[in-house]
C-alpha cells in the first residue's frame, strides 16, 4: 500500500530525511502488552498544529487516538486517511458525545480554548489544551472549579516548560550548578503578520504563557501581582481590531514566596525583530543567557572567573531519555516543517512528546499533570492582569486569589 503523502513529509529538524512512520494500531498495543492497563483514548480537536500530536499519540505505549475533529470536512478526511484514523467529527458536540473518548486535546483557535475546555469537563472528559488556557479570568476560574468539582484532569500544553532549554536550565538549578536564582527575564517578540486573522484581534499579553511559564515554572511558584507598561503604538487597523494600542507590553512579576522578581515582554505587530522565545536566568554561581539570533548557541556565565573566561557558549542537550522509547524520536522532528509556528518557533524545543507523555502518564497514574488547572490559570492570568495594568499606566494588579491557592 502506498504511504500517504502526509506521513511522508517527516524530516529531522537537522534536515536529514527519515523513513516514513509505520502507523501503530491500538490492537498492536494490546497484543504486545496483555497485562498493561488499557490505553487512554484521545480525541485531537483542531488539526493545524494539532496534527503534530497524532503520530506521537499513536506511538505512545499507553495512548490511543480514538478520534479527530476539525470543521473542514475535506481536510479532516485528508488527515484521517493519512494517519489511518477512523472516527472523524466536524462538530465538537460529536466529540463530546463519543463515550470512547477519555480526553480531548484542544488545538483550536485561541477564542475557542475556554468554552471548549469547559464543555469537555462538563461532558466528563479530561482536557489537555494548547496555550493560553482562555482569554478571560472568568473562564479560567470556571475551568479550575470544574476540575475541583469533577476530579477530572486539566493541563495547559505549554511547550516552553518542556523544551530542551528549559529542562537543561532546570537541571542546572536542581544540581546546584546555578546557585541561587537572583533574577529571570523572558521575551517573546514575534511578527504575526500573515498568521490567521484572529491574531489581529489578540492583545500581546493575552498570549504571554511562553514567557510567564519559564519564569514561574523554574521556581515552581505562582505570581502574586504584576505591573506592566505599554510602549509604542500599533497601526490604526490592528489597534481597532484588537482594542489595544500598545506595540510592546513589558511586565514585572512579583513571585509569591520568593525574593526573586521577573521581567517579561511581548509584541505581535509593527516592531522589527526576529522571532525569539528567550529565557535568561541569573544565579549566584552561573547564569544562562539565550542567544540573540536563532540558531546560535546560548551562553553560560560563570562567576569569579577572569573577565574573558566568564562567558562560554554551550550546546543544550536533548532530554529524549526521559520518555518511553517509542516516542523519543519526536524530540528531534516535526511533521509539517512549513507550519509558521515551526519556522518561527524553533520546533518548540522538542517539547511535543514530553507534553503528551506528561498528560497521558498523569491519567494512567491518576495524579495531577504539570501544569495543573490552577497553575495554568495563574500563568494565563499573569498576561490578562498585565494588560489591565498597562491600560492603567502600570498600576499594580494582584493575581486572582483562586490562581494562587
Ligand atoms: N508553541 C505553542 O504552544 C503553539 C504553537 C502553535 C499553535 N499553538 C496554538 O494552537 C492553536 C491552533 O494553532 P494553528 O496554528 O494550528 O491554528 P489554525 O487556525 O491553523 O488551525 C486551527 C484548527 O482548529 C480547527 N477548528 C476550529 N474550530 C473548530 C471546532 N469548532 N471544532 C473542531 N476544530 C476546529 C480548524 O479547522 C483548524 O484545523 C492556537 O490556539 C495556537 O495558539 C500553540
Amino acid at each position: 500500500m502506498a504511504v500517504p503523502a502526509f506521513t511522508r513529509q517527516y524530516v529531522l529538524i537537522s534536515g536529514l530525511p527519515r523513513l516514513p512512520l509505520m502507523l501503530n494500531c491500538p490492537l498492536d498495543k494490546r497484543l504486545k502488552m496483555p497485562s498493561a492497563p488499557a490505553p487512554v483514548r484521545v480525541a485531537v480537536v483542531g488539526l493545524g498544529f494539532g496534527a503534530e500530536f497524532l503520530p506521537i499519540y499513536q506511538k505512545h505505549p499507553q495512548a490511543e487516538v480514538r478520534a479527530i475533529s476539525r470543521r473542514n470536512e475535506a481536510e479532516l478526511h485528508k488527515i484521517g486517511d493519512a494517519f489511518g484514523i477512523e472516527n472523524r467529527y466536524t462538530e465538537y458536540e460529536q466529540v463530546l458525545a463519543d463515550p470512547e473518548v477519555d480526553f480531548v486535546h484542544i488545538n483550536s483557535p485561541i477564542p475557542d480554548h475556554g468554552w471548549m475546555s469547559i464543555e469537555a469537563l462538563k461532558a466528563g472528559k479530561h482536557v489537555m489544551c494548547t496555550v493560553p488556557m482562555a482569554t478571560t479570568i472568568e473562564e479560567c476560574e470556571q475551568i479550575a472549579k470544574l476540575v475541583d468539582e469533577t476530579g477530572l484532569k486539566y493541563m495547559m500544553a505549554e511547550t516552553v516548560v518542556y523544551s530542551r532549554e528549559f529542562l537543561f536550565i532546570r537541571e542546572m538549578l536542581k544540581s546546584g550548578e546555578l546557585g541561587d536564582v537572583q533574577y529571570m527575564q523572558a521575551s517573546h517578540p514575534q511578527d504575526m503578520e500573515g498568521w490567521p486573522e484572529y491574531w489581529e484581534r489578540m492583545i500581546p499579553m493575552h498570549y504571554a504563557t511562553h514567557v510567564v511559564s519559564p519564569v514561574l515554572g523554574l521556581l515552581d511558584k505562582r505570581a502574586e501581582y504584576v505591573s506592566c507598561f505599554g510602549s509604542g503604538v500599533v497601526n490604526a487597523d490592528i489597534a481597532e481590531k484588537s482594542g489595544n494600542k500598545f506595540a510592546v507590553e513589558s511586565c514585572h512579576i512579583k513571585i509569591r514566596g520568593s525574593d526573586v522578581a521577573a521581567h517579561i515582554w511581548r509584541f505581535l505587530f509593527d516592531t522589527a525583530r526576529q522571532y525569539r522565545e528567550s529565557f535568561d536566568v541569573y544565579g549566584t554561581k552561573k547564569s544562562f543567557e539565550w542567544p540573540l539570533i536563532e540558531g546560535e548557541d546560548p551562553v553560560i556565565h560563570t562567576a569569579k572567573q577572569p573577565e574573558a573566561m566568564i562567558p562560554e557558549r554551550v550546546k543544550v542537550t536533548d532530554f529524549a531519555h526521559l520518555l518511553p522509547e517509542e516516542i523519543r524520536e519526536f524530540t528531534q522532528q516535526v511533521a509539517d516543517q512549513e507550519h509558521l509556528s515551526f519556522i518561527q518557533g524553533a520546533g518548540h524545543g522538542g517539547s511535543h512528546p514530553h507534553m503528551v507523555h506528561e498528560f497521558v502518564s498523569s491519567l494512567v497514574d491518576n495524579r495531577d499533570p504539570w501544569p495543573n488547572a490552577r497553575t495554568s490559570a495563574n500563568w494565563t492570568c499573569v498576561g490578562i492582569c498585565a494588560h489591565q495594568s498597562a491600560v492603567e499606566g502600570g498600576k499594580i494588579v494582584p493575581l486572582p486569589e483562586f490562581t494562587i491557592k
